[in-house]
């Protein structure tokens, strides 16, 4: 069965460089296949990996508006472009929303959608969705039940209070969500004592379980800034020795 991990979290709290860290520790792990969904309008998951985007999601809706080549219906011409929009790489394929095409519903498009992403995963071991702040991609994609929703937080009283709220309103969207974990990042260290009573507070008063608090890093702030690919990041960096050991306790 196809798992599938979702990453839900503030604006700017880590859930891409979340999803950078967890794509390679799935890869070291041979958790393999699995496919990668970037749900962010504002696609940058691939610069984490160094992978080009030629086709996304959203200029495939558009074109299914729009005349379809004689003799093809519009599932064979959907199937064919999602196979066209999949970056293919060692272990993993990578899928592309992008911008969805301006307001309103494109609820065809979308059921289109829906279906070839039912017919796309039994390929996989684990399907990875990394979100916008909100979580109505997973809706989109016609995901009722997320295995693993990772929450990330900012490490203050409000991002933790906000990650609780996020972990709150699944229930009332109808998400059936088996586990979920609350991974506070860019943790000063030692963690303060008034942050770890807000994150016991709210491990209390939730479904979430804690699954992590990540430090700051200027491993990789630096490998952001240089382009590389997070997957070359070194085994024995700290910062990897430590998510690895969350991703453990999460995943084994
Ligand atoms: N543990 C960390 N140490 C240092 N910098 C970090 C850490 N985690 C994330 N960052 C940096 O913080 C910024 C925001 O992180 P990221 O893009 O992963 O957040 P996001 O939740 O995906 O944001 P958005 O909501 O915009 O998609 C990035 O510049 C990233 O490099
Ligand atoms: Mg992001």
């Amino acid at each position: 069965m196809t798992k599938i991990i979702a990453m839900a979290g503030k604006g700017g709290t880590g859930k891409t460089t979340t999803s950078a860290l967890l794509t390679r520790y799935l890869l070291k792990n041979k958790l393999t296949p699995f496919l990668l969904v970037d749900a962010d309008a504002n696609a940058n998951l691939n610069e984490l990996l160094n992978l080009e985007v030629d086709v996304t999601l959203g200029q495939i809706r558009k074109e299914l508006k729009s005349e379809l080549p004689p003799n093809v219906t519009r599932d064979q011409f959907m199937e064919m472009k999602i196979h066209q929009a999949l970056i293919e790489d060692t272990g993993f394929d990578l899928l592309v929303m992008g911008q969805p095409d301006g307001p309103g519903c494109y609820c065809a498009a979308n059921q289109y959608l829906a279906m070839t992403m039912d017919k796309l995963s039994p390929n996989y071991k684990f399907i990875l969705v990394d979100n916008e702040a909100g979580m109505e991609h997973l809706s989109r994609m016609n995901i009722r039940s997320v295995d693993y929703l990772l929450v990330t937080s900012d490490p203050s009283a409000r991002g933790i209070l906000t990650a609780k709220r996020i972990s709150d309103i699944t229930e009332p969207l109808g998400l059936e969500v088996k586990n979920q974990y609350l991974l506070v990042n860019r943790a000063p260290q030692p963690v303060p004592p008034a942050l770890q009573g807000k994150i016991d507070e709210a491990i209390a008063d939730s479904g979430m379980t804690l699954g992590g608090i990540i430090p700051s890093s200027d491993v990789l702030i630096n490998q952001e800034l240089s382009g590389e690919s997070y997957l070359n990041l070194k085994d024995t960096d700290d910062i990897i020795l430590t998510v690895n050991e969350i991703f453990d306790g999460i995943f084994s």
